[in-house]
């Protein structure tokens, strides 16, 4: 694993350990978070164009969807079981709203199967550090984007080495200590998180390879208290 792959035995064992988490995925999230995840939700739904067709790439069990309010909403993600919990969450959700339902796809960031310049938006939320090809990824979010689209990434970067370390330590111990707790055993799917964090790079690394790959106005917040950046840029009219 390094800061652009991450090879494909290693991919398959952190899909079935992503699997893994799902009965307690959001559980974890909101103590590992200290409840900020939501805020970080937020951040990035006020950050979407005010209507058209979005893309979630990485959906998960729907942790995001389920609050994305209108929109004609596209989900994908490589694990079926994923799908199928986001699909039952996401969709009685817009049903209770009168929102059209949501489309879910299984596929991968690295060749999504979408015509070019389809959507309005991609976005993408801690699910880009377990890509297995990050640059394959945002060319592929640039293809499918119409002109003047939107890419926004969510993940955990690290500021420098300190900041990198603290991250590691905040991981490994609070993180690790509540996941042993609920799976009553040191050999817990949460290991991965840790595994993917130590070989993702910083935000700049990632502002640089955003740039790289085409897209324009690439910038990058990170959030106080520096747990997750979010990244967005622009497809060029
Ligand atoms: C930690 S979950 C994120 C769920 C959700 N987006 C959220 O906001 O919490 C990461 C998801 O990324 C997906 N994923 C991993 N590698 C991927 C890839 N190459 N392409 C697309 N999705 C991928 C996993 O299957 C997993 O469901």
């Amino acid at each position: 694993m390094d800061t652009e792959t991450i090879g494909k035995e290693d991919w398959e064992e952190l899909q079935r350990n992503l699997e893994a988490t799902i009965p307690v995925y959001d559980r974890v999230n909101r103590v590992a978070t200290f409840g900020q995840v939501s805020k970080w939700r937020r951040m990035v739904r006020e950050r979407l164009p005010e209507g058209g067709r979005i893309l979630e790439v990485g959906c998960g069990p729907g942790s995001f969807a389920e609050d994305v309010i209108g929109y004609d909403l596209v989900c994908l993600d490589p694990i079926q079981e994923m799908l199928k919990v986001a699909e039952n969450r996401v969709n009685s959700a817009r049903k209770s709203r009168g929102d059209d339902p949501a489309t879910f796809i299984e596929g991968k960031a690295e060749d999504l199967p979408f015509e070019d310049s389809s959507f309005d938006a991609v976005c993408t939320l801690f699910s880009f550090r377990d890509w297995f090809d990050k640059r394959a990824g945002i060319s592929e979010a640039l293809r499918v984007l119409k002109p003047g689209g939107k890419f926004i990434i969510a993940d955990p970067a690290k500021i420098n080495r300190f900041h990198g370390f603290l991250g590691w330590l905040w991981m490994r111990t609070y993180v690790s200590m509540y996941a042993r707790m609920i799976y009553r055993t040191g050999s817990h799917p949460w290991k991965w998180l840790t595994r993917t964090y130590v070989s993702f790079g910083t935000t700049r690394d990632y502002v640089e390879m955003i740039s790289e790959e085409g897209f324009s106005n690439v910038r990058a917040k990170v959030v106080f208290p520096g747990m997750v950046t979010i990244w967005e840029g622009t497809k060029a009219d």
